[in-house]
């Protein structure tokens, strides 16, 4: 069994799965243990959308379609447009590394075509957890969204399940809306991909690096 330690350690993005499911009953216990996340005024804003089988399939293809046509990205929760630059800087690094390993140059518009895509066909994972919340509320919220999407990622890791948050599983929030009945009073925030990873893709070689403690860590008193 793994300790919370371990699972913080062993928990990377993962962008190749297996296509094996993942049972309803497991997927139910990981939202259980994640239900336990702290939130404002214990709010618990999340509303949770869970999709797999022939629905998934479905937006599958109608993301790639979208993709295809040249339909602009819409999420609802918009992205930002800007980093300052030792932000941007770190962004660049993990996005240079990515496409080392894939053996992809930058100015290659096709191979990032294809990476795009692989967001947009949710990596082959059997399962997306899409997280919605109430349209009025505030940015405070999307905090306990972030903790509630910690909490599944690590309870995953428990079960032996890999997983990736990624907003660009979530730039076409029309079809998600459509095929999994989402009202309108929700938005549709991100997205989880959940399943078993495929250790052997080239996509799953990626390990990305962290600042050392020294560079963001002041401490007083102690
Ligand atoms: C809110 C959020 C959105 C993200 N969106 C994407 C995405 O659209 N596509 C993607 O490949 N990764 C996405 N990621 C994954 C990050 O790139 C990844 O967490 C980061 O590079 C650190 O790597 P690690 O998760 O393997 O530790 C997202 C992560 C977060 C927290």
């Amino acid at each position: 069994m793994m300790n919370v330690i371990e699972a913080l350690q062993a928990r990377h993005s993962t962008r190749a799965y297996k296509p094996d499911p993942v049972d309803r009953e497991t997927i139910r216990k990981i939202l259980e243990a994640a239900n336990h996340a702290p939130s404002w005024a214990n709010t618990q804003p999340w509303e949770v959308f869970v999709a797999s089988g022939e629905p998934l399939e479905r937006l599958r293809q109608r993301n790639l379609e979208n993709f295809r046509n040249g339909v602009p990205p819409e999420p609802d929760q918009p992205t930002p447009q800007h980093w300052p630059e030792a932000h941007q800087k770190r962004t660049g690094a993990m996005a240079a590394a990515h496409q080392a390993i894939l053996g992809i140059k930058r100015e290659d518009k096709d191979a990032r075509k294809i990476m795009t895509e692989n967001n947009l066909r949710f990596f082959g994972a059997p399962v997306v957890i899409f997280l919605c919340m109430d349209r009025t509320l505030d940015p405070w919220s999307l905090y306990d969204l972030g903790s509630f999407s910690q909490s599944i990622m690590l309870a995953a890791q428990h079960y032996g399940l890999n997983t990736i948050p990624a907003i660009m599983m979530s730039v076409y929030p029309k079809l998600i809306r459509e095929e999994l009945n989402i009202p309108d009073n929700l938005k549709v925030v991100f997205s989880i991909a959940l399943g078993y990873g495929d250790p052997e893709s080239i996509q799953n070689k990626l390990i990305t690096t962290r600042r050392p403690l020294d560079e963001f860590v002041r401490m007083a008193g102690i």
